[in-house]
């Protein structure tokens, strides 16, 4: 009996590197939960062709991710650590999924209306719009009970909770009700030059997110050239002060030091000060994680069994859960 509540979670594949935003809202907390919770961290790659994507450049960018994840901590013999679309049973549950969710209910996904917006109707995908179902599945397959999550997808949480909720009473318990546990707003980091928007792949300056493949003195450049405020004093005010603050949330999360105790000791000295301090901090923090990425390329071999492996877990749980929601909607046994 596996007693420790299971926690589910993921990064699409959609950049050619993880950022230190990805490191310290998600996959940080994630290589801590291994320890209590029976962890399962996946690469969404299905969710990644929602949007434009070149197959060349998924199948380098997925790889990546897997090396991106184990480098930071994702232990693969703690937790079960896999490739979306090798597990079919997501495609196959999300569909059973679809069929159950209206077409107003999928309509109020915020992030489809931004998202498609954006494009408009013609350039948006059924895909993108049944992004929330699939996520549902991704989650309720493995009966998973915590979802560590930022807030923009609390959203998709509560629909796969109703969808969850709904399938249980329609047609008999087959799923866990999952819960978010959703990162506070302390481990939110945000553009370097733009600290009001979230640190992400698609940033207007290069200079905005730090990746986990940039090399020592870039990582070193990007933080010394962090936009700060005006005013000289180092303080934490998220509306008044945001890249202050935005440098002090990065400090505080890689030191496990509280945010007060950093500002009490820079009291009295210049943004600079805090700038080269943390320069070395961040430098420190991902020239392992980096380091530990080549080793993992440079041996594929190694790489493809961890992959295989981790489907393999997986499908073995996916499969399980299938066949009972395949048999309480009434669909035909397949012989064996
Ligand atoms: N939609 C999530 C995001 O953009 C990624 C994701 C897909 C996910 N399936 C998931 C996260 C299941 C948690 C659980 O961040």
């Amino acid at each position: 009996m596996n007693a420790k509540p299971r926690a589910l979670s993921g990064v699409k594949p959609t950049a050619s590197s993880l950022h230190l935003g990805n490191y310290i809202g998600a996959i940080k907390n994630w290589v801590k939960m291994q320890e209590d919770y029976d962890s399962f961290y996946f690469i969404p790659d299905l969710h990644a062709i929602t949007v434009d994507f070149d197959p060349a450049t998924l199948a380098e960018r997925t790889r990546n991710t897997v090396a991106q994840y184990i480098a930071a901590g994702v232990d693969p013999n703690e937790s079960t650590l896999y490739v979306q679309s090798q597990v079919p049973e997501h495609a196959q549950l999300a569909w059973v999924l679809n069929c159950i969710t209206s077409f107003g209910e999928a309509s109020r996904m915020t992030q489809f209306k931004d998202k498609s917006q954006k494009g408009g109707a013609d350039s948006s995908t059924v895909g993108l719009f049944a992004y929330p179902m699939l996520m549902a599945a991704d989650i309720l397959l493995y009966n998973a009970n915590f979802v560590p999550v930022g807030e923009d997808q609390r959203q998709h949480l509560e629909l796969t909770r109703n969808l969850a909720g709904r399938f249980n009473n329609r047609f008999g318990e087959v799923f866990t009700m999952p819960e978010p546990l959703i990162f506070k707003e302390t481990a939110k980091i945000y553009d370097l030059q733009e600290p009001t928007s979230k640190m992400s792949k698609t940033g207007l300056s290069p200079n905005g997110a730090i990746d986990f493949s940039d090399e020592p003195k870039v990582v070193a450049k990007k933080i010394k050239s962090a936009v700060t405020d005006d005013g000289s004093e180092i303080a934490f005010d998220r509306d008044n002060k945001p890249g202050v603050s935005n440098l002090l949330t990065i400090y505080s999360a890689l030191t496990d030091r509280p945010i007060e105790a950093i500002v009490e000791e820079y009291r009295g000295k210049m943004y600079g000060h805090l700038k080269v301090d943390l320069a070395d901090i961040v430098v420190e923090a991902m020239t392992p994680i980096r380091e530990r990425v080549a080793e993992l390329k440079a041996e594929p071999e190694k790489l493809d069994e961890i992959i295989a492996h981790g489907a393999e877990k997986a499908r073995a749980i996916a499969q399980d859960t299938l066949s009972k929601v395949y048999d309480k909607v009434g669909f035909l046994a397949a012989a064996k």
